[in-house]
């Protein structure tokens, strides 16, 4: 899988993707990470990308032809049978777990980051297949949103994870919370391991998975067990041991 970014700021990439999974998954091979400075397709002689909003208002827009011609050159240099277009947008699709192992499917990713006051809308009318939000509140530009899709859509890609960092054993994964960690040493300030993880009795440590994991959703997140949702299937799972 490929993943293209168009931003004003590539540089804000350079530290997070240089960095552990993602950078060793980048030298596998697995995943392949380009940015793309919307200014190289600014307009006029002064590469302009942004200007003040039709109707009045502070702050400024991002133009919509430097989107539009990014994406073009960014298909016709690097063509890829499914690719998708999305916009960083608080507007969008909440990224979750099912958003991103959707699109890992994908060969290639196009990822557009907004600033100021946003983007033309005629963007996301006629270039974006999707917008995407990282949650109910507004970020100064869609460069830390685009970070959350790559990682999260990257934990997808087989062989982007190590044997030992299973993504179908974490939180949201069978619907529920994942169960509590713990490593060594057995006891810190009072807090001691469970027992039942230092017994080296396998059944009965899956037994005390399920249900940690059981009782952290009901606890934390109720709202994953809904009925008919992937979560009440494996609450009666670990209900029935
Ligand atoms: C300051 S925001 C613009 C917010 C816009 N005026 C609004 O209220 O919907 C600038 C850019 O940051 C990005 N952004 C901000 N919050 C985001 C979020 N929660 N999820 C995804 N992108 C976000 C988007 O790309 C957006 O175009």
């Amino acid at each position: 899988m490929n993943i293209d970014v168009v931003t004003l700021f590539p540089g804000a990439f350079v530290g997070p993707l240089g960095e552990g999974i993602l950078a060793r998954a980048r030298r596998a091979g697995r995943v392949g990470f380009r940015l793309h400075d919307l200014r190289r397709w600014g307009v006029g002689p002064h590469r302009e990308v942004d200007d003040a909003p039709f109707g009045g208002g502070g702050g400024m827009v991002l133009k919509p032809e430097p989107f539009f011609e990014a994406v073009e050159w960014i298909r016709e240099r690097y063509p890829a049978s499914r690719d998708r277009v999305i916009l960083l947008s608080p507007q969008g699709t909440r990224l979750g777990h099912d958003v991103a192992r959707r699109l890992s499917g994908h060969d290639r990713l196009i990822l557009l980051c907004g600033r100021y006051e946003g983007v033309d809308e005629r963007v996301r009318e006629g270039l974006a297949d999707e917008e995407i939000s990282v949650g109910d509140v507004v970020l100064t530009g869609g460069e830390l949103p685009a970070m959350a899709v790559i990682d999260a859509v990257s934990r997808f890609v087989p062989g982007v994870l190590g044997r030992g960092e299973a993504a179908q054993e974490d939180s949201f994964a069978g619907g529920l919370l994942d169960f509590p960690h713990y490593t060594r040493p057995t006891r810190y300030r009072g807090l001691e391991v469970p027992a039942v993880l230092r017994g080296g009795d396998h059944g009965a440590i899956e037994r005390w998975r399920a249900e940690k994991a059981l009782e952290a959703t009901t606890t934390k997140r109720p709202d994953l067990l809904k009925t008919g949702g992937a979560g009440e299937e494996s609450a009666s799972r670990a209900r029935r041991g």
